[in-house]
C-alpha cells in the first residue's frame, strides 16, 4: 500500500455533520457541535457509546514499527465532531460523520475514511487509504499525549554555508514512487546493481535514495536505528559506495514522517552525525509533521537548523528541501544550504498530474543555479500510468527545467522504451548543463507552449511542446528565442540533425507530445 502522500488538500474549514445515536436509528440533528463542548476527565469512565474524548490506535507496520493514530473527539448528544492526526503527521477535521449499522464512519479532506465500532472500553477502527485496509482497537488516552508536543525554539536567521555539492541537478533513483513504504535493503541494492547495469549509472545516475520507511526508532542514547527492513545502513552504503554510487535517506524536521515513522525533531545535529557515520551522501527532509508545531513563516530558521547539522556532519551530503514550495522556498533555499527544494506537492503517475506540476515552474526559473536547484519531484517515468509519448515529454520537460533526475521507477524490470527514455544522453546533456540556466516558456499559444534554455557553449535547448488531444503543427520562429541569422537543428529524440533553418523551423508534434531541439549558430 502506497503511504499517505503530501499535505495536498488540507482544507481545514470545520463542519459538523449529525451523528446518529449508538443506541438507536432515529433523526439526524444538525447543530453546532463547538457549543456546549464537554471536557472528558480521563478517570471518570464514559460510556462506550460517549466518544468524547481522545482516543489512539495502533498500526503495525509489518517492519517492527507501530504507528498510531490519534482521534480526538466531541460527541454532544447526536452530534459528533473533531479531529484526527494521521499517522501522527497532519490534524485533519473529520468529516460526515454518520452511523452504519454499529459503527460510526467518517471521512476527511483526504481521501481516508475511519470506520469505529464500540467494543467494551475500546473503539475497533478501520481505515480506509483508497488503496488498503488499515485496522486496530483504539484506547483513550491524555487530550495532550493526542496534540502536538511544544515547539523547540528555533535558531536566528543565519545564512549556511553550503556543501558546494549538486553543481548540476542531482541525479538517480529514489525509491518512494514505485516501492513506497516496501522498501528495504534488498530493493535497495538491487537498485544499485540495476543502475551499473543497464548503464544508466555512467549516464550520471549515482544516487541511490532511499525515500520513507526505512527508519526505525531510537536507541537509548537517542541514535536513530533503521528498522528491520533494514539490518546494517553502514553495510548498505558500503555496497552503494563500492560501486562507485552514492547514498540518500530521507528524514522531517517534525517528531513524524509523513509515513509516520520518527523524524529528525530534536534530533537534528544527532541525526546529521548518524547519517555522515553510515556514509549517506543524500538527505530528502520532509516538512510533514512539523507543520504540527511550526508555522510557514518559521519554515526557513527550521531548515536552516538540519542544515547547519549537516554542514558540522563532517561530510558532504546534498540536501533536499521537500516542503512542497510553502513559503517561496526558492528565495532562501540555498541561504540554509539547501541544494533542492521541492516547488510544490507530489506527483502522481498521470499526465494531469505531470503536466500540471511541469508547466507551471516558470516563476521559479530565476532562482536555479549551479548548486541549487528547483525540483518538481521525482520522475514516473515507466511506472505505467502514462504514455511513452508522455513519458517523453515529461522527462524532456524535467530535462528543460534543470530539474533533479530521480528516477521514480523499478530498474530491474523496466522496458526498453523506458531504459531509452531514462538514458536519452543528448537530453540528459541538456539538463546536465554547466550553465544550469532554467527553461522558460517563450511562446504560450493555447496548447502549445515552446520553452527555451541557454547552453554554455553558446547553443539554445528549444521545446516545442503539445498539451493538446490531436497532432499539431508547430512553428518556432527564431525571433521567439532570439537568435538571427542560419541556424542548425538537431533533433534530440530522433538523434538528427535536421539541417540549417533561416528565420524558422516548423515541426509535427503529437498529443500530449514533444519535439526537442538543440539550436545551434551556424558560423560558418
Ligand atoms: C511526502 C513527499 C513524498 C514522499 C512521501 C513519503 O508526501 O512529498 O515525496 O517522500 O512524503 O511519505
Amino acid at each position: 500500500m502506497r503511504q499517505i502522500s503530501s499535505f495536498a488538500l488540507i482544507i481545514l474549514l470545520g463542519t459538523t455533520m449529525a451523528l446518529n445515536p449508538l443506541e438507536s436509528k432515529s433523526n439526524i440533528v444538525i447543530r453546532n457541535s463547538h457549543k456546549n463542548t464537554q471536557r472528558i476527565d480521563e478517570d471518570n469512565k464514559k460510556q462506550p457509546t460517549d466518544l468524547t474524548g481522545a482516543w489512539r490506535v495502533d498500526i503495525a507496520q509489518g517492519d517492527g514499527i507501530v504507528i498510531p493514530t490519534y482521534f480526538i473527539l466531541r460527541q454532544n448528544g447526536t452530534v459528533l465532531d473533531g479531529t484526527v492526526s494521521i499517522k501522527s503527521t497532519v490534524d485533519l477535521q473529520i468529516r460526515n460523520p454518520h452511523q452504519e449499522g454499529n459503527e460510526i464512519v467518517f471521512g476527511t479532506d483526504w481521501n481516508i475514511s475511519y470506520r469505529l465500532r464500540p467494543e467494551g472500553e475500546n473503539l475497533y477502527v478501520t481505515i480506509d487509504y483508497g488503496n488498503g485496509l488499515e485496522k486496530g482497537s483504539a484506547f483513550r488516552v491524555s487530550e495532550a499525549e493526542a496534540r502536538p508536543p511544544k515547539s523547540i525554539p528555533l535558531p536566528a536567521l543565519k545564512n549556511v554555508k553550503g556543501s558546494g555539492a549538486a553543481q548540476t541537478p542531482p541525479m538517480g533513483w529514489n525509491s518512494w514512487n514505485h516501492f513506497g513504504n516496501r522498501v528495504d535493503d534488498s530493493i535497495v541494492r538491487a537498485a544499485a546493481d540495476a543502475l551499473l547495469k543497464s548503464g544508466l549509472a555512467s549516464l550520471g545516475y549515482v544516487y541511490i535514495n532511499i525515500d520513507d520507511c526505512w527508519e526505525g526508532e531510537r536507541d537509548a542514547r537517542g541514535n536513530i536505528v533503521p528498522n528491520k527492513k533494514f539490518p546494517n545502513m553502514k553495510a548498505l552504503a558500503d555496497y552503494v559506495h563500492e560501486r562507485g554510487l552514492k547514498l540518500g535517506v530521507y528524514s522531517s524536521p517534525g517528531p513524524r514522517t509523513c509515513g509516520g515513522y520518527e523524524g529528525s525533531y530534536g534530533h537534528e545535529d544527532r541525526d546529521a552525525k548518524t547519517y555522515a557515520s553510515w556514509g549517506i551522501d543524500y538527505i530528502k527532509y520532509d516538512w510533514c509533521s512539523a507543520q504540527r508545531i511550526y508555522s510557514n513563516s518559521q519554515l526557513q530558521a527550521v531548515y536552516q537548523k538540519m542544515g547547519r547539522a549537516l554542514a558540522k556532519s563532517g561530510r558532504p551530503i546534498v540536501y533536499s528541501l521537500c516542503e512542497y514550495g510553502l513559503a517561496d522556498v526558492w528565495k532562501w533555499g540555498q541561504q540554509v544550504g539547501g541544494n533542492l527544494w521541492r516547488t510544490g506537492y507530489d506527483i502522481q503517475d498521470n499526465w494531469q498530474s505531470m503536466s500540471r506540476i511541469g508547466f507551471s515552474q516558470d516563476a521559479y526559473a530565476p532562482y536555479a543555479g549551479p548548486g541549487h536547484w528547483n525540483d518538481p519531484d521525482m520522475l514516473e517515468v515507466g511506472n505505467g500510468g502514462m504514455t511513452n509519448t508522455e513519458y517523453r515529454t515529461h522527462f524532456s520537460l524535467w530535462c528543460m527545467l534543470a530539474a533533479p533526475l530521480l528516477a521514480g521507477n523499478d530498474l530491474n524490470n523496466m522496458s526498453a522504451e523506458t531504459l531509452e527514455i531514462l538514458g536519452n544522453k543528448e537530453v540528459i546533456a541538456i539538463d546536465q548543463d554547466p550553465l544550469g540556466k532554467q527553461a522558460v516558456p517563450v511562446v504560450k499559444n493555447g496548447d502549445i507552449q515552446i520553452f527555451a534554455r541557454d547552453l554554455e557553449d553558446g547553443s539554445k535547448a528549444v521545446g516545442l511542446f503539445n498539451l493538446g488531444t490531436t497532432t499539431a503543427k508547430v512553428n518556432l520562429n527564431f525571433s521567439d528565442i532570439k537568435v538571427n541569422g542560419e541556424q542548425k537543428i538537431r533533433d534530440l529524440w530522433l538523434h538528427k540533425d535536421l539541417g540549417e533553418f533561416k528565420s524558422n523551423f516548423e515541426a509535427e508534434v503529437s498529443s500530449h507530445g514533444v519535439v526537442l531541439l538543440k539550436v545551434v549558430p551556424d558560423v560558418r
